[in-house]
């Protein structure tokens, strides 16, 4: 028997604070035990995951016996196995056992398991390009691309999930279908959808065996609804008449890689899930071979997570199995996050999320497409709004109240009430009425619990133009701006019995101006997690107002969110994927985000739904994608393993730390590298007061016509010169790589901040586009 002994120095030394933080959390705790993630050295000796598994069972027992004589080692406190992404287990443990593993030297890091609450399409391929384009046909609608959606489960009856006009499964398709509640492998999975888990342990570990009488499935089946639109939004096939409320929206409904294959991994419970779940889900997907991931969800290392101190990549598991998922050829896409512009107090911290440069991080924009509908003031004043998806409106005048009027007990309730928060309002005051407020959670059914008979869901923001409908609302709905709810309170002040009536929708609208615009929830740049080196998000994709699938009795669904513009780019991924096997997930990012457009529907930038300014390459990233010009875009910005490695090695991470991501890691280059060079698609540079100018080498791969000659061309800006040498570069084969440097100077007269300005390269055919960000000022 091997005895486990250590001290702190042997662990690296960026992980002793957080050992001794984790240390005092448990020591101070109660010796109830915890799941943790347990973050191990690679052991050369585990070539297969049972004997991995049988040595972290050992690695328990010593631990439980080292810290204890008394206590039984539990066999069903070992959760999952991580083995195809990185190395370790994730396991409930005494604070005994945490202290006993992180004085192992074998553990890299130990992790208390998080919980998350918050999970963060007819017409988008239009409006995106595709259905006239050639990509579609080029990639034969993305057949053969494997897509793996971690979420909250699908269901499978849809029509979304047929699969009428595929051929036969992949062979090199490891996965399985789980049987389950009211879920069937036999009859659930077919030619579409491939694979179906689910991962719990990590969740009924907190919070108790999943509770099918209240209405969840233990089985791949979603009983949320989240992860049914998000599949269907990547993949789903051809499926007619999608439309949601009386018309809206009518088309055909599909996603955008129709004859993509789709693997379920269920790892949300209740809307809720855990790190350790997750993570299992993502190394399970990988094993079974799946060629896209797509996951909807925060990264497990939040802002909310103040225990692990100052975000630091290393410390974020989501981003150490997203790097092993890219090593084995995995493109990853994931959402920017829900939270705005909050918490963004001023230019150095963002809201954004998921932002490990292997990952792919999308944020969420407004397509063109609006559902009107109106609010009729007792008084005669006729609002324009939104319609929610609940669309059976109020014809008849009734009784109107504003939410911050019905609070229970306004003392205590009244923001809350303004916003109609659950067991906040009071019945007597809603009963009969259409309530005003602002509609945050639960899709309003504190008003229907209250006895409401409609809602007035009115944006707080002081511009936005309620364009973004949260979801299907669960009672007839319109949607308004912060105006309209100025107007509306005044009314309601003004008289003893105010009313209101919601009108029926006119029909759907397009060519909404301008479009597309930045979701006013979308998290923006930059990001928080690391120094300032790589422009986060990556890109904006449609996710207001998108309609998909539905579970249950709801054949198809309306939603918004960082959730809904990721699955647009996984499925996009897959079609790029299907046209270009050999392409690298970098390359794919690459094209998608080259080719992106930072223009609207008026030819001016991008603006921000919530003020109507323009925004800038923290909001948007590179803009907003292009598939049919993304699957030419003439050249790439290429990433190896080593160049990722590499960039660890600028982040100046010591050698533990890098073998943490990457157990086969070679040492760091003895001539130190330059962030700045780290071939991204996108620029963003720091110029200290103390210098006048900053360098960037890229190197660009030809993938369109063998023989080029492109041009650069960069956007002026006030005192500061970009100088690109050579400014022309040519190309005579495919494949073949030239490099140039991109000098940035100042004059002494720029302004601290940050500045905007932007790289193309262009042979008259291929415009390559990347945003380029100059910082000037402290550090
Ligand atoms: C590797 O695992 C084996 C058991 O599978 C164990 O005997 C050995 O001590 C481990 N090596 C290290 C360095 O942890
Ligand atoms: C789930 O299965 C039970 C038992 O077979 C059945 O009564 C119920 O209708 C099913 N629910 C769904 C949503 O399919
Ligand atoms: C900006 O935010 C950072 C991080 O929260 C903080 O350290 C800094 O003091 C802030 N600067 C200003 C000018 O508010
Ligand atoms: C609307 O008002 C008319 C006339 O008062 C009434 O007949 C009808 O039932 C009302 N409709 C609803 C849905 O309350
Ligand atoms: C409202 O809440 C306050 C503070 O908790 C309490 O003192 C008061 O009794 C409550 N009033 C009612 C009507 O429940
Ligand atoms: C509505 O009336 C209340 C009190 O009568 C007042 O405090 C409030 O400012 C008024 N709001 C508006 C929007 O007129
Ligand atoms: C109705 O009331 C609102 C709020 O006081 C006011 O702005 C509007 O002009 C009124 N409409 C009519 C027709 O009087
Ligand atoms: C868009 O604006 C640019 C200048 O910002 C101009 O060169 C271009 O011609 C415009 N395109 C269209 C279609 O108006
Ligand atoms: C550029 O320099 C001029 C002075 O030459 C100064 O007035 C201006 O504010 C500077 N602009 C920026 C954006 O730095």
């Amino acid at each position: 028997m091997v005895r486990l002994r250590g001290t702190f120095t042997l662990l690296p030394p960026l992980l002793v604070s957080v050992c001794l933080l984790l240390w005092t959390e448990t020591t101070l705790g109660s010796a109830h035990k915890s799941t943790y993630i347990v973050h191990m050295e690679r052991n050369s000796s585990h070539t297969d995951i049972s004997i991995k598994a049988a040595w972290y069972r050992d690695l328990l027992r010593i631990a439980t016996l080292e810290a204890d004589q008394l206590l039984e080692p539990d066999e069903d406190d070992l959760h999952h196995v991580y083995h195809h992404t990185f190395d370790g287990f994730s396991a409930l443990l005494t604070p005994q056992q945490v202290a006993y593993l992180q004085s192992s030297p074998q553990v890299i890091q130990l992790q208390r398991d998080t919980l998350h609450k918050e999970i963060h399409t007819t017409h988008s391929p239009e409006f995106m390009g595709l259905a006239d384009g050639h990509l579609w046909p080029e990639s034969n609608y993305g057949e053969d691309v494997i897509i793996g959606v971690v979420d909250t489960g699908v269901w499978p009856e849809r029509p979304s999930f047929g699969d009428q006009q595929l051929g036969p499964i992949p062979s090199r398709w490891k996965g399985i279908c789980e049987s389950g509640t009211n879920f069937s492998a036999s009859e659930h999975c077919n030619r579409k959808l491939i694979g179906a888990r689910s991962f719990y342990k990590g969740y009924e570990a907190e919070y108790g065996v999943i509770d099918e009488a209240g209405g969840e499935y233990k089985s791949p089946r979603d009983s949320e609804g989240h992860g049914t639109h998000t599949a269907s939004t990547a993949a789903g096939t051809w499926s007619h008449m999608a439309s949601v409320g009386p018309g809206l929206g009518l088309g055909t409904a599909r996603g955008m890689a129709p004859k993509a294959r789709l693997a379920i991994y269920k790892a949300f419970w209740n809307a809720r899930n855990s790190d350790a779940d997750t993570l299992a889900a993502v190394d399970q997907a990988v094993a079974d071979g799946v060629d896209v991931l797509s996951l909807s969800l925060g990264s497990p290392y939040d802002q909310a997570r103040p225990d692990i101190g100052r975000p630091q990549l290393w410390k974020d598991m989501l981003a150490i199995a997203a790097y092993g998922a890219m090593k084995k050829g995995v493109f990853l896409s994931l959402t920017a996050g829900n939270e705005g512009l909050k918490d963004r107090p001023n230019q150095t911290t963002g809201t954004v999320n998921n932002v490990a440069p292997w990952m792919t991080t999308v944020g969420a924009s407004t397509t063109d497409r609006i559902f009107p509908a109106d609010v009729v003031l007792g008084n005669g004043t006729v609002i324009q709004g939104k319609s929610g998806l609940n669309s059976k409106l109020l014809e008849n005048m009734t009784s109107l109240i504003s939410g911050c009027d019905a609070a229970k007990n306004s003392s205590v309730n009244y923001l809350k009430a303004c916003l109609c928060y659950p067991d906040t309002l009071s019945p007597a005051l809603v009963r009969g009425k259409i309530v005003m407020c602002t509609i945050q959670v639960d899709k309003g059914a504190a008003v229907l619990e209250a006895g409401g008979v409609g809602i007035i869901d009115a944006s707080w923001f002081t511009q936005g133009d309620g364009i973004e409908i949260q979801s299907d609302y669960v009672l007839p709905t319109v949607r308004v701006g912060a105006t309209a709810r100025r107007i509306i309170t005044e009314y309601i002040n003004s008289t003893n019995s105010p009313t209101a009536q919601l009108r029926d929708p006119r029909q759907t609208q397009y060519n909404r101006a301008p479009a597309p615009a930045v979701a006013t929830f979308s998290s923006r740049g930059p990001s928080y997690a690391y120094s300032w080196n790589v422009i986060k998000p990556d890109i904006i994709a449609p996710g207001v107002n998108i309609i998909a699938a539905g579970i249950k009795e709801k054949q198809y669904a309306m939603n918004s969110g960082t959730s809904m513009a990721c699955p647009h780019v996984s499925g996009l991924a897959a079609l790029l994927k299907a046209a270009h096997p050999t392409w690298s997930p970098a390359a794919i990012r690459s094209a998608l985000m080259t080719t992106a457009t930072t223009k609207d529907s008026n030819n001016a930038t991008i603006t921000l739904l919530e003020s109507g300014q323009s925004g800038t390459p923290f909001d948007f990233g590179s803009g907003f994608v292009r598939p049919e010009r993304a699957t030419d875009p003439g050249l790439v910005y290429d990433l190896s393993t080593g160049d990722y490695l590499n960039y660890l090695c600028m982040l100046r991470y010591p050698p533990q730390i890098i073998r943490a991501f990457d157990a086969d890691a070679p040492a760091c280059p003895a001539t130190p590298i330059r962030v700045e060079d780290f071939n991204y698609p996108s620029f963003l540079v720091t110029i200290p007061v103390s210098e006048a100018s900053t360098h960037a080498d890229r190197t660009l791969t030809n993938v369109g016509s063998a023989r080029a000659t492109y041009v650069a061309s960069v956007t002026d800006v006030a005192n500061i010169t970009i100088d690109v040498h050579p400014p022309i570069l040519s190309f005579n084969g495919l494949n073949e790589k030239k490099s140039f440097t991109l000098t940035v100077s100042v004059t002494n007269s720029l302004e601290d901040g940050i500045h905007y300005s932007s790289l193309t390269w262009s042979d008259g055919v291929h415009t390559v586009q990347s945003p380029i960000v100059i910082r000037r000022g402290s550090e």
